[in-house]
């Protein structure tokens, strides 16, 4: 088996800002309740115009040139989003067009705010059996398109952005090790009730507003909370580390509380965690993608760093990997 690894990451971010100034303006809430409760400062917004695909094009782009890789060296395009352009095809496939990755396999996969670890996971077995020598993965998302704006209970919470790895064979380090979990019988507590084969979309849909995302938030901290502690446990162990070799936790951006309390059942200090909550809001899958790529380009992330990415989301969805930088 290869050893494989990132070698080129790449973030974007929609220029409206969204803040919560603006959000006190729209529901009935405060700048106050959103920034204890959740952390969150303000989010960003895509332009009606920009679908997923655009923001994946942007970030994928930028980790391209960053990794000095052409896109027609890619062979493999994985796109981790809950808010796909359509239905079908895949975003992947949208993607390939846009950025001319014209010899790329694609496909996207759903795993919620763990997808972009998903995508990781699957980079690396195709990298490492040699059948792809590159792997594009990108966490995109356009999660104000399936925001009820007039629900406080969610809409304060999300926000769009992408970010994109390239995933490739490595000299040393690389990924150390990947732990990967999924609890289907919580479907209940976080989805999109309507516009799938169960329930297609009528008049009736939209009226009831079943387009947009439901969220059982406070049923989901602990399972968060608990989640995230295992598996950040189970991959160092599988990797045969402690939590004192940890440089940097890059968590999935939900919640600072959920963060905080992770951090403090593993005995870890503020310092080695990277947040972007406050900035971006949970971006589902772009939200550990962007956040690894800024720890980056902020000089957080050195070589031979021992860095854990560790995700929760609907599904329900956990997976965390170790890697050395
Ligand atoms: N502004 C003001 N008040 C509000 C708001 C708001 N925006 N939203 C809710 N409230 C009120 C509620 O109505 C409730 O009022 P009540 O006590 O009078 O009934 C009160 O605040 C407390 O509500 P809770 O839901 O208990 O608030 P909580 O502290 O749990 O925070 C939150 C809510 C932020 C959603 C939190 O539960 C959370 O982060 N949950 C986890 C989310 C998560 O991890 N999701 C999975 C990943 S996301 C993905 O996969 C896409």
């Amino acid at each position: 088996m290869k050893k494989v690894g990132i070698i080129g990451v790449g973030e974007y971010l929609p220029k409206k800002v969204l803040t919560n100034a603006d959000l006190e303006k729209m529901v009935d809430t405060s700048d106050e309740w959103i920034i204890t409760r959740t952390g969150i400062k303000q989010r960003h917004i895509a332009a009606k115009e920009e679908a997923t695909s655009d923001l994946a094009g942007e970030a994928a782009k930028e980790a391209l040139r960053d990794a000095g890789v052409k896109a027609s060296d890619i062979g493999l395009i994985v796109v981790a989003t809950i808010t796909p352009d359509m239905q079908f095809p895949s975003t992947a496939a949208i993607l390939q067009e846009i950025i001319g990755a014209g010899n790329a396999a694609c496909f996207d996969v759903s795993a919620a705010c763990s997808g972009f670890v998903y995508a990781l996971s699957v980079a690396h077995h195709y990298v490492a059996l040699g059948t792809c020598r590159n792997v594009l993965i990108v966490g995109a998302e356009k999660l104000s398109s399936i925001t009820d704006w007039t629900d406080r209970n969610t809409c304060v919470l999300f926000g769009d952005g992408a970010g994109a790895a390239v995933v490739s064979e490595v000299k040393s380090g690389g990924i150390l090790s990947t732990y990967l979990g999924t609890d289907g019988s919580r479907v209940n507590l976080l989805n999109l009730p309507a516009g799938g084969s169960r329930m297609p979309a009528s008049k009736d849909t939209v009226d009831a507003r079943l387009h947009y995302l439901k969220m059982q938030g406070n049923e989901l901290f602990k399972i968060a909370v608990n989640s995230m502690t295992e598996a950040a446990q189970k991959v160092l162990e599988q990797a045969g580390l402690k939590f004192t070799d940890v440089d940097l936790i890059i968590p999935h951006q939900a919640n600072s509380r959920i963060i905080m309390a992770v951090a403090k059942k593993l005995g870890i200090t503020e310092d080695k965690i990277y947040l972007n909550i406050e900035r971006c809001g949970n971006m589902s899958s772009a939200s550990t993608a962007t956040a690894l790529c800024e720890a980056v380009k902020e000089g957080r992330v050195k070589r031979g760093d021992i860095i854990l990415l560790d995700t929760f989301g609907a599904g329900l969805v956990w997976g965390a990997c170790v890697l050395k930088w």
